[in-house]
């Protein structure tokens, strides 16, 4: 079984609301219900770790208590970047051996693709996995300058999301040597200490909520899931 760890501290900044984006009202729940809703409905995570945004603690552990009643949660502060609150959050599961990475951003994660990649790093017993889409549009590399230097091959190109599940104590490493400011995700720091990180095949539609648009989008998509 696997440790979740949720991101959910960040300040929403791009969104432009009032107040953090995980408690952003979407489809009649605060965005972080609805991946703790796909994690409770899952079968391979038995416990939760919540990286709330500071302040906003208790009021994450209320929500987690109503959302995931059935499973044990801890709710830790968050950290200044995405990798030091996953840091903060890996810091309060020291027993964990497997853990997946989620971003409360991704509302429309489901139980079945939890449940995927968790599987596929016990098959594969590789460092660690990644879901993530196929490219579908062509993606071209520029200098600074906007010139194009290379148009990539879109075969081998993958759009990655979370969850991302990794051995505990590969990340736990990687995080204490790397410099968490600058990384995109955790898989990244895990690939730069030289770790076997692979892709899970994963639908576009577990999208990331960033702008305004993608809010609306997520909520049209849960909307029908609901009803
Ligand atoms: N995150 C986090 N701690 C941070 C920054 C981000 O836990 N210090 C989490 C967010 O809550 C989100 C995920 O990482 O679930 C992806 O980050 P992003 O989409 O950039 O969210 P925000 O940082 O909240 O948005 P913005 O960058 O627009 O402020
Ligand atoms: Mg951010």
């Amino acid at each position: 079984m696997a440790t979740a760890l949720v991101a959910a501290a960040g300040a929403g900044e791009r969104l432009g609301k009032r107040g953090p984006k995980a408690l952003v009202d979407v489809a009649g729940r605060p965005l972080v219900a609805w991946c703790l809703a796909a994690l409770v409905g899952s079968s391979s995570v038995d416990a939760l770790v919540i990286a709330a945004p500071a302040g906003f603690e208790d009021a994450v552990r209320e929500l987690s208590s109503r959302a995931a009643p059935e499973l044990p949660a801890t709710v830790v502060r968050g950290g200044a970047t995405r990798s030091s609150s996953v840091a903060n959050a890996l810091d309060a599961a020291p027993s964990a051996e497997l853990v997946l990475v989620h971003d409360a951003a991704r509302p429309l994660v489901t139980a079945v693709l939890v449940d995927r990649c968790v599987e596929r790093l016990r098959g594969w017993d590789c460092d660690g996995v990644v879901a993530a889409a196929r490219a579908t549009d062509a993606v071209k590399e520029t200098d600074a300058g906007g010139r194009v230097i290379a148009t990539l091959e879109r075969a081998n190109l993958w759009a990655v999301q979370t969850p991302q599940v990794f051995k505990a104590n590969v990340l736990r490493s990687a995080l204490a040597s790397a410099a968490l400011e600058r990384a995109y995700d955790d898989a990244q720091l895990v690939e730069a200490a030289g770790g076997d990180v692979r892709v899970v095949e994963a639908p576009r539609e577990n999208m990331k909520v960033t702008t305004p648009f993608e809010l609306r989008v997520a909520e049209l998509l849960l909307s029908s899931r609901q009803a």
